[in-house]
């Protein structure tokens, strides 16, 4: 592992070199949101509409073959990354939800039935929340919760009390998007196949900043998306286990995705462009493949140990503004994420004096609603840090948050 040279990545993103405004630098705190794009990616979206743009998998001409080859070489760098088996068990969607989506409607509806249980927990994104419970209302299936600790974890003490014979699905996210909580896969990959259940990650907080092996891990299926991982947004992935995905129903039907069409139904084209119908993002899904060679190139543990030391730095200055009150574990178990409220101040009010600083965070219940009832909280405001931050940026915060304070008369 090196150390990262952080004026050097910095120079890799050009947003950040250009002042807003009013002449102050940009403070982005929003990676958890969506990440910003380097160079690489950019010119790699361009260089496909100049060079050799043309459809994906139907043309023999040579901008086809060229942007065929092109697409299943991202196929193949995404699958290094996650460390899958085969590159057909890496599907290209439009994101983690669409992902997430598919696996709910694809293999849920065929698999689960009244009397199964799946198993969730209060800290979900709605991404993966909602499919589960809708899944339960349609197939009736029945939604059990994995209890939370006081400081944001999954309670594994508790694992025993809600997995069972009837479970039929676990779906955990890698990285709370809120807490930050970074979720033990592997223990909960062993506990769900002791059932016979399947288990399902939503990775879309956890890839871009953790290291991430479906094998080592057991995963069964794993969504995330190119946005958040300084890649093109429209983009994501669904990685599922060859055997998963052949259990798997297509969802959305049309070109590409059949091996025979006739006149009173229809064969599916093996994988993966059984879950690919249509024309893809064919550019997007090329330029995510530069977004992971730029990261391949910079190294997951050089990434994460600087994003751990800048968490740990945000975490201490943080803690030391009055009224803070900071939602989750303790920097051992979490990402670098930190969502926090300060007394007296509305979350919104917070965010919009930061960005009067030059600083962009995000505030909301974060597609969360039943983490903040839990918190017991209607909004949150949350800073999330990227490979791109630096110890200047945690300042920036800080001081924002005080002139933040001064503004509401807290101080
Ligand atoms: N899922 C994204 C977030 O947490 C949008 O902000």
């Amino acid at each position: 592992m090196t150390q990262l040279d952080i004026e050097a990545i910095r120079r890799d993103f050009p947003v950040l070199q250009k002042p807003l405004p009013k002449g102050n630098p940009v403070v982005y705190l929003d990676s958890g949101s969506s990440a910003q794009k380097p160079q690489c990616v950019i010119d790699k979206e361009r260089e496909v509409y100049e060079n050799f743009y043309a459809n994906a998998y139907r043309g023999v001409y040579q901008f086809g073959a060229i942007v065929d080859e092109e697409l299943e070489a991202s196929r193949e760098k995404v699958r290094q990354f996650i460390n899958a088996r085969h590159s057909e068990e890496i599907i290209f969607t439009s994101g983690s939800t669409m992902s997430l989506n598919l696996v709910a409607s694809g293999w849920g509806r065929r698999n689960l039935g009244p009397g199964d249980e799946i198993v969730i927990n209060e800290m979900e994104h709605h991404a993966n929340f909602v499919p589960w419970q809708q899944l339960a209302l349609q197939t009736g299936a029945t939604c059990r919760f994995l209890p939370l600790t006081d400081d944001g974890r999954l309670d594994m003490s508790r694992v025993g009390e809600v997995l069972s014979d009837k479970t039929k699905l676990l779906a955990v996210t890698g990285m709370s998007n809120v807490l930050g909580t970074i979720t033990p896969l592997a223990e909960l990959a062993r506990r769900a196949h002791e059932f016979g259940a399947v288990i399902v990650v939503d990775g879309a907080q956890s890839v871009p900043h953790e290291h991430t092996d479906v094998i080592t891990d057991d995963i069964d299926f794993l969504a995330f998306s190119g946005h958040k991982l300084y890649g093109p947004s429209g983009i994501g992935v669904l990685y599922g286990r060859r055997e998963m995905l052949e259990q798997t129903d297509p969802v959305i039907f049309g070109g590409h995705m059949i091996d025979r069409v006739y006149k009173d139904h229809s064969t599916w084209a093996s994988l993966p462009a059984k879950f690919e119908a249509g024309t893809i993002q064919i550019t997007q899904a090329i330029a995510m493949g530069a977004a992971i060679d730029y990261l391949d190139a910079i190294g997951t543990e050089t990434i994460r140990e600087h994003e751990r030391k800048l968490l740990e730095y945000a975490f201490d200055r943080l803690q030391q503004v009055p009224g803070m009150r900071i939602y989750g574990p303790g920097i051992e178990e979490r990402g670098a994420i930190i969502s926090f409220t300060i007394d007296g101040a509305h979350p919104e009010d917070l965010a919009q004096l930061l960005d009067r600083r030059g600083v962009f965070v995000r505030h909301g219940h974060h597609c969360t609603m039943p983490l903040h009832d839990l918190l017991g909280v209607r909004a949150t405001v949350r800073a999330s840090f990227g490979v791109y931050n630096t110890h200047g940026d945690v300042d920036a915060l800080v001081e924002a948050l005080e002139f933040a304070r001064q503004r509401l008369r807290l101080c």
